[in-house]
Parts: structure tokens; sequence; C-alpha cells
């Protein structure tokens, strides 16, 4: 009986693994923005579209998190409540502070003065600081009730319904390169090896590439002019 054997910490690879890229890709935001280098219009115009790429795939994480995931195991425990609670109020906060770093992004990439530069810089670096606290809390007071209410196949359940969301919304080109982006070769042949033939000649020939080029234009070494 699947309902009796308890998920464990190795079911939650690619929930952690997403967290692990939010903390990096601000952490890389915040770096590009606190560097001396010149920013010029293109890497701007680069840095906006790779943050609007991240905050979408964020917001469908904390949309999973608010509907299904949380309200799971509030069926299950009340243990967690007031945890779950905190967690949802950081993710309206959060919403409204990526907004603020996107407005600094865009203005960056008009005819930006150095208090533009140090207003978007602020902005990453709150923003870094506000996600890695949330995702923090979260792994240490919602986590270890979650291991311990829900059996493998209520896990099984919510990844099942998080990846026919992302299909539906048309994210999985951008979340699937996304992150799996710095994983072990091993793992990620594992994750590639259990889809359609179809779909990993996609990932390999465009989705992947796609996802690099975008990424190293925002976040990558400054051109040399
Ligand atoms: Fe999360
Ligand atoms: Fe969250």
């Amino acid at each position: 009986m699947t309902t009796s054997i308890p998920m464990t910490h190795d079911d939650l690879t690619y929930f952690l693994q997403a967290h692990g890229r939010f903390r990096e890709d601000t952490g890389e935001f915040r770096r590009v923005l606190h560097s001396p280098d010149q920013i010029s219009e293109e890497r701007a115009i680069a840095l906006v579209a790779y943050w609007d790429n991240v905050m979408e795939l964020l917001e469908h994480h904390h949309t999973v998190e608010d509907d299904v995931i949380w309200p799971t195991l509030r069926t299950k425990t009340s243990a967690a409540d007031a945890s779950l609670t905190l967690l949802e109020s950081q993710h309206d906060g959060l919403d409204s502070r990526a907004a603020q770093v996107r407005s600094a992004l865009v203005m960056l990439a008009g005819a930006p003065g150095p208090a533009d530069r140090e207003r978007a810089a602020h902005a990453a670096e709150e923003f870094h600081r506000e996600i890695g606290t949330h995702l923090d809390q979260e792994e240490s007071s919602v986590i270890p009730v979650m291991l311990a209410s829900f059996s493998k196949a209520d896990w099984l359940a919510i990844e099942g319904s998080n990846m026919e969301s992302i299909v539906e919304h048309g994210l999985l080109a951008r979340m699937l390169p996304w992150v799996l982006d710095g994983m072990a070769d091993t793992p990620v042949r594992a994750i590639l090896d259990g889809m359609p033939a179809a779909l990993v000649s996609e990932y390999r020939t465009s989705w992947y590439p796609t996802h690099q080029t975008m990424r190293r234009a925002a976040l990558g070494p400054a051109e040399a002019s």
C-alpha cells in the first residue's frame, strides 16, 4: 500500500532544487547590480527579461504552495498552521518587492543616473535577503511537518498536479532548463530518462540553449568594449 509509505527527503529533490535556483539567481542579480561594471542598455533589457522569467517561475512555485501544498498539509495536521500563514503573507510581500526590483531594472534600460543604479542594487539586495529568509523558514518550519505528514503517494499526487499546472501555463520550456541548471549530470539524466524522447530532444536542442543564452545575456560576464 503506497498510501502508508512515508515520503522521504529524497522525494523533495525537485522542490528543493527550485529553492536553490531562486537563491542563486537572485544572488546573481544582486552581484551584477553591485558590481562596478557599466550596465549597457542591452544588458539592462536582458536583466528585465530574465528577472521576469525567474519571477514568473517563482509566482508559479508560490501559487502551488498556497493553493495545493499548504491546503493539503492543513488537512493532515494543524502543526504547521501558524508557519503556513506566515509563509503565505511572505509570498504577498515578495510579490510587491519583486515589482520594485522590476521597475528599478526598467529605469536602468532608459537613461539612468547613479541614483537609479543604487536603487536597483538596493532593491535586488533586499529581495535576495527576503527570499532567503522565506526559503530558510519554509525549509526549517514546514518541511519537517510535510515529511512527518505526507505519504509518498500524497507527494506524488502533488508533484503530478504541479507538473500539469506547469504544462497548462506554458511554462515547461522555461521551467525545466531553469530548474535543472547546475544540477549534477546523474540526477539530470535520471529526470530526463523518465520523459518522452521528443520532449528530451526539444529540451536539448532548444529549451536549454535558449535558457543559457537568456541567463548569460543578463548575468554573464560583461562584454569587452
Ligand atoms: Fe517553496
Ligand atoms: Fe514559499
